[in-house]
């Protein structure tokens, strides 16, 4: 558990320094209208799901349904920064006010449909011990210690109950080549990156076919 301690103290440093950037950001003056945060929210679900349950199209879109406001607008603005690569969100993202941002992400957070599900199948009883226990010889620790016991994450931690598993395994799988691509401006998925690494293909699609059936 060496490296755990570690990761752990780097996160809350990590995190409330995000938790400082994103509460800045939304100290707006201007509010939103409702028939304009309509809009961009049925446009969101065009993709997201219509009650931002993720969606399985040629690729996997996240569920947003329930995500934590913290995580959700730190992601906004990554995708905005090109810290993290996506073409398609970084089109949606660039043209959102921090307004727009803030109220987008308390949207999202109110919905609950149950998980999409229909993932590739995965050993969900070694999933729930990986994120329960972590995987003390490969140095990982429990995801529950950070993404909370019932995997709904808190603040600058992401929800992962009911994400899509497949979506988890592609974000797991490449993080290095998505996230955290500004290196002269790292964020909060340094501290994911080594957890990421350290995982096989097989312990991913465990621990992602676990949280992704979560209410
Ligand atoms: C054209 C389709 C499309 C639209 C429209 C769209 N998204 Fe996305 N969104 C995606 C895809 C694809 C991803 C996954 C990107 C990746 O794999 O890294 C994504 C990822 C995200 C993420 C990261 C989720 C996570 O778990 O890290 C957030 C946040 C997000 N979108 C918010 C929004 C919001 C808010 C809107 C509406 C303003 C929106 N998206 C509209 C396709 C879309
Ligand atoms: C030390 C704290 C910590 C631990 C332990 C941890 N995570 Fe994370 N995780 C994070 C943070 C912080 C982020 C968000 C990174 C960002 O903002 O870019 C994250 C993001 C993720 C994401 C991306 C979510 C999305 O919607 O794109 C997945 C998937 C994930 N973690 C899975 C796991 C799994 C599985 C474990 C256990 C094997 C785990 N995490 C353990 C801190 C942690």
């Amino acid at each position: 558990m060496r490296i755990s301690k570690v990761s752990l103290v780097a996160a809350v440093l990590l995190a409330s320094c995000a938790t400082s950037q994103a509460q800045e950001k939304s100290k707006g003056k201007a509010d939103v209208s409702p028939a304009e945060l309509k809009a961009k929210i049925d446009y969101c679900k065009t993709c997201h799901g219509l009650q931002g349950q993720g969606f399985r199209g040629s690729y996997p879109m996240p569920r947003l349904a329930g995500q934590q406001p913290e995580y959700l607008e730190n992601q906004l603005q990554a995708f905005i920064d090109r810290r993290r690569n996506n073409p398609v969100m970084f089109n949606v993202a660039h043209v959102l006010t921090p307004q727009l941002e803030k109220a987008l992400a308390e949207q999202f957070r109110e919905l609950n449909p149950k998980p999409l599900g229909g993932g590739p199948a995965g050993d969900v009883a070694e999933g729930k011990r990986i994120f329960g226990e972590g995987i003390p010889k490969s140095d990982i620790p429990p995801c529950a210690y950070c993404h909370a016991d019932d995997a709904k994450g808190r603040d600058a931690f992401p929800r992962l109950a009911g994400q899509l598993s497949d979506y988890m395994y592609r974000k797991l799988a490449n993080w290095d080549k998505e996230r955290g691509q500004d290196k002269s401006n790292p964020d909060n998925s340094a501290i994911m990156q080594p957890i990421a690494h350290n995982l096989t293909e097989s312990q991913i699609k465990a621990v992602a076919a676990y949280v992704s059936q979560l209410e």
